[in-house]
């Protein structure tokens, strides 16, 4: 599509300011997050002049290297990983503030050594003794990790420096686990210096629904029960678990993307206005949202969720293998790989309006998608015509690969009698604004280094997640699946998913090149 005028916006708001001075540690340093997301990512913010001159990383992990090797190291995996060319002199001024020592996450005495590291390397780049702990870790090191910060000062904050924490997930495997994470934390550090991250959170087309929704008037007059039908959100992947077996087999679809990914996504696309942008406006108004999931009884488990696991099949034209002869599942492997559910949210605005989603590996096509498809029109007028239905309107948010905006509508197909044709009015982010190289942390990273928590989850909406999917695990884990694998890589899933929206009437709307 053609051309656009850019609302003039104000400049910081276009720019964006440069992040504090502060440190960056980062545990896990020679894991592959770090290798492939967070180097690139701070480099891409370097490059935008959004990361403070005065800044440093401090690398750590298990290996003995010296700033040395570490640097060389980096330097290799950044050919590999930069999303654009990198320039020389801008590496340079990177690598020299580059660090690393040696530990493992959980004895006590790395701790006491990264302290006294990290008082030289705060004043060679003037870094004001702001850090910003990036746990790029195992799971099980999060607890201890920042204990052992808070034990030797490394938490304390004063009116002169900030203290922050970035945590990946998983958070917790349940409920329980989640909520015990949470005191653990909160026993050494204060709610605004953790950070949650979902990285759901660093695409543009995901923030982009706050901008749809509450910054155009069409929309959010018709945005409600009385003329939306239902939403679909749909996370399909054609991957497998690739090297992840021994992780993914524990978590399985439903933990691995519903309480965390999907849960983003409904709660953007549910939730009503906040009273502002600022981060405690928008996650309480999200976190309200996931208060008013209906929780599921065990029966609604039995009748409004499907889980899957795919035997093999054929991608892209060649034959791929069943889940249970990836390595490392064991080949009676009960996990599922995919999932789809019904869910009720209940409060004014949505009730009786389903919300469906479904999300899962090896499927028959890479797309992220919010359908919102609206009632039908009444067919009155069109009774005396060869027309036989009319087809919803569907507002279609692409979150990926393709991303953009689409509106599906009837129009007349041309000739002498009344018949219609679906067609599609569709925005590209690429065709207005181009395409910018990036990894998806950079505004994360940015986000925190400037304070602003709005795109990390609080404690409470970790919580309010795991509440959502606890009873379905439950009931899972009791009665554990008899018919697996029960659907074929390369297909849409099993075929229980269509029939969860079938038996009401609705079909899933596929992705479509
Ligand atoms: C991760 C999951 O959090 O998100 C992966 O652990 C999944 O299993 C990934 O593939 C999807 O992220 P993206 O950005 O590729 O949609």
């Amino acid at each position: 599509m053609g051309h656009t005028e850019l609302m003039p916006a104000a400049p910081q708001l276009r720019t964006g300011r440069p992040a504090d001075p502060c440190t960056m540690v980062i545990f896990g340093a020679a894991g592959d997050l770090t290798r492939r997301k967070l180097i690139p990512a701070l480099y891409n913010l370097a490059k935008s002049d959004l990361l403070s001159r005065e800044f440093a990383i401090v690398g750590v992990a298990r290996a003995e290297m010296s700033d040395e090797v570490f640097r060389k190291k980096i330097t290799e995996d950044m050919k590999q990983f930069a999303s654009d060319g990198v320039d020389s002199d801008l590496w340079e001024w990177f690598l020299r503030r580059m660090h690393y020592v040696r530990g493992n996450f959980g004895e006590k005495d790395l701790y006491p050594r990264l302290r006294d590291l990290l008082e030289k390397v705060d004043e060679e780049h003037s870094t004001h003794g702001n850090h910003l702990y990036y746990l790029a870790t195992s799971a099980d090191y999060f607890g201890p990790v920042v204990e052992n910060l808070a034990a030797v000062g490394l938490m304390e904050e004063s009116e002169h420096h900030w203290r922050r924490v970035i945590i990946e997930k998983p958070f917790g495997h349940d409920l329980e686990s989640a909520r015990a994470l949470n005191q653990r934390l909160l026993s050494v550090a204060k709610e605004h210096q953790i950070y949650r991250i979902d990285h759901y959170l660093g695409k543009e087309t995901v923030q982009n629904i706050l901008a749809l929704r509450f910054a155009n008037g069409i929309f959010e007059p018709i945005w409600n029960r009385r003329y939306i039908d239902h939403v679909q959100i749909s996370v399909t992947e054609t991957v497998g678990v690739e090297q992840r077996g021994s992780y993914y087999d524990q978590a399985g679809a439903l933990r691995d993307m519903v309480p965390n990914h999907m849960m983003q996504l409904i709660s953007l696309t549910a939730m009503e206005p906040p009273v502002s942008f600022q981060a405690d406006a928008v996650r309480d108004e999200q976190n309200k949202i996931l208060r008013a999931i209906q929780p599921y009884t065990p029966e609604d488990v039995l009748i409004k969720t499907v889980r899957g696991q795919y035997g093999e099949g054929i991608i892209n034209g060649e034959r791929v293998p069943a889940y249970r002869e990836e390595p490392d599942v064991p080949p009676d492997s009960r996990t599922e790989t995919c999932v789809a559910m019904k869910l009720s949210i209940d409060n004014w605005r949505w009730a009786d309006v389903p919300f469906y989603l479904r999300t899962g590996k090896r499927l028959a096509a890479r797309h992220t998608q919010i359908v919102i498809q609206f009632r039908r029109a009444p067919f009155v007028l069109f009774r005396d015509t060869p027309v036989e239905t009319l087809m919803p309107n569907q507002l279609v948010v692409h979150i990926q690969p393709e991303e953009g905006i689409s509106l599906r509508f009837a129009a007349k197909v041309p000739g002498p009698s009344m018949r219609l044709g679906a067609v599609d009015m569709s925005f590209e982010y690429r065709d207005y604004f181009g395409t910018q190289p990036s990894t998806g942390y950079e505004r994360l990273l940015h986000d925190c280094m400037i304070g602003d928590a709005t795109l990390f989850q609080r404690a409470d909406m970790v919580e309010a997640g795991w509440c959502v999917v606890s009873p379905v695990l439950d009931v899972w884990k009791a009665l554990p699946p008899r018919y697996f694998p029960n659907y074929a890589a390369g297909t849409w899933g099993p075929k229980e998913a269509d029939d969860l929206l079938e038996r009401e009437g609705r079909h899933w709307r596929n992705f479509e090149k």
